[in-house]
């Protein structure tokens, strides 16, 4: 199983992940990294991270590699949007076409498309669901935090409606959140109060897509607090020296750290309440006279100079520290290193018998909470949210209201005074999280999820089973190529309706759907298996009764057709073509005048359509007729996607033209057949092994072309 997995913004690398460096890195890099290691370990796992490629001076150059090797079976790919400079995840948004299209292309490049598609967040569920249009892979998606829960969050917080769109698109994140919802086959959360209560406002929630997998730990890491033995004696020196700098850290701050001390860790945001903590250990001399408290709110150098939110919480906490005079008991260490010192604070914590504690009125999931216990260290935290399963699970700390400022107050004494509960709590943490939280378990949970959404999706209709069986796929244009000359038609017509058990039929015209239909029958040709009209802007089945939509999906993007036509009626030298079915959805053809300077007027059809911003597709056939299609539009890559969707390998598939509208087809080495009675322009295509011009004309030169390539005897 070749899995993809979509995770764009922040900084990913596999390993010294800088957690809480900024926003958009943190818990769910972390996550997703240890869910692709884990997928990595397994055999018949092949799995790629995408994220995105950032060349930026501010940040490491580890992100510059375009391939990451993390294990022998998984890799992270980094692909560029937008540039190459490190931008925050709200203002992706407009790039995400541009992935979408190099997602495509990598996966051509390499020959294959992947069997199971993962998006993690809004951003990448937008690229997700647009390659699903392309490769009718199944999805799976994981939001982490929700759009609509922090729409009413900021909300509360008194932000403006014009902040809401015009820093953090909000609305674009809920709109695409609700669309990777209506196309995921699957979709992951980490707790029953995510599942239950954050996706409960989105109209596509469907309960049946969706699983509650816990997440691993590395365990490895947040190894128990009394095992330092266990762990190999190099990387035991190094946590040891970890411990002793975070040591000698809290004790520029610490009159005595003999004592125990209570432990938050958390970025510095509004939300986590940092200061009410500090407010509920200022007011009482109990606790103050028992424990230290220790606050890790990310790194600063220089307040000042700060975002302006982290700024405030910095601020408030430092006239907390002074008004309730906490000098000496109170620690708010300015560095660390998150990935080394994290389980070492947990750790030391853990060995001086404090307390972990937030103070946030909700959290989602509470990864600290987990790793925290993990360690052996016991919590206190809110009743609310994520902390819920936390606690159900492991029972490894206290739960309270976080409304309830005694309650707060009374759970720590409680627990910093009383030895038993302590370590009844903190070993339930060690023994539980390590049989619920860990990603060997996770993994076969979410492979077993996979395997069943994958199995249900193969259910194709008996077209695929027909094209999965066939030896090779003729895709021919039909003027003057089928047609053209009677006798190689009915020669060619006998040889397909023959052959029909191996040799599959398809044609590709620039004739509409009832046209081509039309043709095929006056000469006799059996029915094709697919049929890719209109220049390779339609797709269609089952004798034209079914139009492949993923297609027109996916290459209706940026087509702007009332622009285009207005845009070129001011040209003397083109006329839009007026025969029945030759303006199409997706197709604007015109013929151009004779005696017309061709290269001067492509130049400036290019140019005004460049300065429109409108892109497209433009295809010049004998240099008469011009068709206008998408960008993403034309016949070789409506074959190229029809071999990704219906797993037809790309060296079974032989196109055959004679035309400029043909020459897409003979690209990306596919085997080609271009008849004798081609027109001039294709000659410069001579010269490549896969590409054959036939001597004949016509139907005759296809059957020439046929025996060369060997599928005719
Ligand atoms: C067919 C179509 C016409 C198109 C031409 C070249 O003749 O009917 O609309 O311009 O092919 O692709
Ligand atoms: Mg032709």
């Amino acid at each position: 199983m070749y899995i993809a997995i979509i995770n764009l913004h922040g900084l990913v690398r596999s390993d010294n992940i800088e957690m809480g460096r900024d926003a958009d890195t943190g818990g769910q890099t972390r996550y997703v990294v240890d869910l692709v290691k884990e997928l990595g370990k397994r055999d018949d796992v092949e799995v790629d991270l995408f994220t995105r490629l950032i060349k930026d001076a501010r940040c490491d150059k580890d992100y510059q590699k375009s391939v990451e090797q993390v294990s022998e079976h998984a890799r992270i790919i980094r692909l560029p949007c937008g540039g190459t400079k490190y931008i925050r995840k709200e203002l992706l948004w407009p790039y995400l076409d541009e992935y979408v299209d190099n997602l495509i292309a990598f996966f051509r490049t390499q020959g294959r498309a992947p069997d199971i598609i993962h998006a993690h967040y809004a951003d990448a569920g937008y690229v997700a669901t647009e390659l699903t249009t392309y490769f009718p892979t199944p999805l799976v998606f994981t939001g982490h935090s929700l759009g609509r829960n922090k729409l009413e969050y900021l909300k509360s917080q008194g932000v403006s409606d014009e902040k809401l769109e015009q820093y953090y698109h909000i609305s674009t994140r809920i709109r695409n959140e609700e669309r990777s919802m209506r196309h995921a086959d699957l979709v992951i959360t980490s707790t029953h109060y995510e599942k239950d209560i954050l996706y409960a406002p989105y109209e596509s929630r469907d309960e049946q897509k969706m699983q509650v997998i816990p997440p691993g730990l590395d365990l490895d890491t947040f190894f128990p607090y009394y095992h330092y033995e266990i762990q190999d004696p190099a990387i035991t020196e190094e946590m040891k020296r970890a411990q002793y700098s975070m040591g000698r850290e809290l004790q520029r701050f610490l009159t005595t750290t003999e004592k125990p001390f209570i432990l938050a860790l958390c970025r510095p945001e509004a939300r986590k309440n940092i200061d009410l903590l500090i407010e509920i250990y200022g007011k009482s001399k109990e606790l103050q006279a028992i424990a230290n408290l220790v606050i890790v709110a990310g790194i600063r150098d220089d307040i000042a100079t700060m975002e302006e939110g982290e700024k405030q919480v910095l601020t408030d906490m430092l006239l907390l520290m002074d008004r309730y005079d906490l000098y000496g008991k109170m620690a708010i260490p300015k560095h660390h290193n998150p990935e080394r010192d994290v389980p070492e604070l947990y750790r030391l914590a853990a060995m001086k018998r404090g307390i972990f504690v937030s103070t946030a009125a909700l959290e989602n999931f509470g990864l600290t909470f987990i790793e925290a216990s993990a360690v052996g260290l016991p919590f206190v935290g809110t009743d609310k949210g994520g902390v819920q399963d936390i606690k159900q699970n492991c029972d490894s700390g206290v739960l309270v209201d976080i409304s309830d400022h005694k309650a707060i107050s009374d759970a720590l004494y409680q627990l910093l005074t009383d030895t038993d509960a302590w370590h009844t709590y903190s070993e339930h943490g060690v023994q539980n999280i390590r049989k619920v939280y860990n990603w060997t378990s996770h993994a076969d949970t979410y492979l077993g999820h996979l395997e069943t959404i994958s199995s249900s999706k193969k259910q194709e209709p008996a077209l695929a089973s027909r094209l999965a069986q066939l030896e090779h796929l003729l895709v021919s244009d039909i003027d003057n190529t089928l047609t053209g000359d009677k006798e190689g038609a009915e020669a060619l017509a006998a040889i397909l309706t023959k052959n029909q058990n191996k040799l599959g039929f398809a044609v590709a015209t620039g004739r509409s759907l009832e046209s081509a239909l039309e043709v095929l029958e006056a000469h006799a040709f059996p029915k094709p298996d697919i049929l890719i009209t209109a220049v390779g802007s339609e797709i269609h089945y089952a004798d034209g009764q079914l139009q492949d939509k993923g297609w027109s999906n996916f290459i209706r993007r940026r087509w702007k057709p009332e622009r285009i036509r207005k845009l070129l009626s001011e040209l003397p030298a083109l006329q839009l073509q007026q025969g029945e079915g030759t303006q199409r959805d997706y197709k604007i053809s015109y013929t151009v005048v004779e005696n017309a300077d061709i290269k001067q007027l492509m130049q400036t059809i290019r140019d005004l359509l460049d300065e429109q911003k409108a892109p497209c597709h433009l295809v010049l056939s004998h240099d008469t007729y011009l068709d206008i299609l998408p960008y993403r539009a034309n016949k070789g890559d409506a074959i190229q996607y029809i071999s990704w969707k219906w797993k037809i390998d790309p060296t079974r598939i032989i196109a055959a033209g004679d035309s400029g509208n043909d020459r897409d087809m003979f690209s990306r080495q596919r085997k080609s057949i271009i008849v004798a009675n081609h027109e001039a322009s294709l000659d410069s295509m001579k010269k490549s092994k896969h590409r054959f011009f036939a001597s004949e004309a016509s139907a005759k030169g296809v059957i020439e072309g046929l025996k060369h390539f060997k599928v005719l005897s």
